[in-house]
């Protein structure tokens, strides 16, 4: 359990409310894409309306680089929100963040009222952490609640600074839900546990591999990370992704594996493919047939079986990373076995955010996992065992 004050501990009532959440959504032509991370903020949201809190919203959306870049707007995010939420959600649109229109609606809330302010990253100190644009924020209210877990392993101002300049802060609920599934899946596991790796590269999963290989009892490597182990064994990758800089990491994690008595399953074959493209030749071969000008897009059907099978009688697992190139659908084959495969087991299926929360989602799975994680670089480095900057800057219980 997370041992951190939450929106419980509190009473809002007519006090103004900072809520920095996860509104960094998918946007195309100014509509909202993927609108999970709005929807798991609403219990939060709506719990502090409900005590009589004066709320004032606030989060990142992409990368603005400390200007103001229209096509990131949070006002598409209001818009939503409000019909979401059933009530207006003023949108306060300072390119300052914290500027005149953010001062007056704040100082004309009602009991219950929300408000957001625009696009904390317009401003450049946002993501260093500095004092005077923490401080701006923490002016606007008596009560700061942070509910953004997919922000939580980035200190910023919206997050970690801010709490620095405010006497209470707080978790939301989403913020408790995501490390109380994450921390109970990896610190606490009904076993079998499998972890599952997948994605391009190794390199960005280091630390998971090295701190899951710690806890779990059967850990599953695909997508492109899998062609840096294949090489590590001495096998021919062909053209496919591989990190010449890890091969030692790889055989190092393989002899790890050995040591703990870790089940480490790399891909029996693989789905090659000619190029890049989902309508290039594609053919399936076996262990170390990988030929030069071909590269592996996606698992095989023997890999596909071998993987479903050591799923089976797991009790706990933890997903992150697709098992191939799933957005072209000759190559999404391996992703959906994976995710059938956990759909059909008795056990605890938490899925890692960012690319395996889209394919999940996207493939249709969603609501047959325990959890889907809103937090992509943030489940990373939970899974790393690091502590997350966010979440440590709230008050202790
Ligand atoms: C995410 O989408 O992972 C979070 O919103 C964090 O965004 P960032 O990687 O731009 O900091």
């Amino acid at each position: 359990m997370l041992n951190k004050k939450s929106v419980d501990d509190i009473n809002v009532k007519g006090k103004k409310v900072l809520v920095r959440c996860d509104f960094n959504v998918p946007l195309q032509d100014g509509k909202i894409t993927d609108e999970n991370r709005l929807v798991a903020a609403l219990p939060t949201l709506k719990k502090l309306i409900a005590d009589g809190g004066k709320l004032i919203l606030c989060s990142h959306l992409g990368k603005p680089k400390g200007e103001p870049k229209p096509e990131l707007s949070l006002a598409p995010v209001a818009a939503r929100l409000s019909e979401l939420l059933g009530q207006e959600v003023k949108f306060a649109a300072d390119d300052n963040v914290v500027g005149p229109n953010a001062k007056a609606a704040a100082d004309a809330m009602q009991d219950g009222d929300v408000i957001l302010l625009q696009n904390t990253r317009y401003r450049a100190e946002e993501t260093k952490n500095g004092e005077e644009f923490s401080k701006e924020l923490a002016s606007l209210c008596d009560v700061f609640v942070n509910d953004a877990f997919g922000t939580a392993h980035r200190a910023h101002c919206s997050n970690v600074g801010v709490t620095q300049f405010v006497d209470t802060a707080v978790v939301g609920y989403l913020m408790q839900k995501e490390i109380d599934f994450l921390g109970n899946a990896v610190n606490n596991p009904e076993r079998p546990m499998v972890a599952i790796l997948g994605g391009a590269k190794v390199s960005s999963k280091i630390s998971v591999i090295n701190n899951l290989l710690d806890k779990v009892d059967t850990l599953i490597i695909g997508g492109g990370m899998a062609y840096t182990f294949m090489k590590a064994l001495g096998e021919e990758v062909g053209d496919s992704l591989l990190e010449a800089d890890y091969l030692d990491y790889a055989k190092e994690m393989m002899d790890k594996a050995k040591e703990k008595g870790v089940n480490l399953l790399i891909p029996v074959d693989t789905v090659v493919a000619d190029d890049f493209s989902n309508d290039a030749n594609i053919k399936t071969v076996e262990r170390g047939g990988i030929e030069a000008g071909w590269q592996g897009l996606d698992i095989g059907p023997k890999t596909r079986e071998l993987f479903a099978d050591a799923l089976k009688d797991a009790k706990t697992v933890v997903w992150n990373g697709p098992m191939g190139c799933f957005e072209m659908p000759n190559f999404a084959a391996g992703t959906i076995a994976v995710a059938e495969a956990l759909a059909e087991i008795d056990a605890t299926t938490i899925i890692g955010g960012g690319d395996s929360a889209a394919a999940v989602n996207q493939l249709g799975f969603g609501d047959k996992m325990t959890h889907i994680s809103t937090g992509g670089g943030a489940s990373l480095e939970f899974l790393e065992g690091k502590e997350l900057p966010g979440v440590a800057a709230a008050n202790d219980k």
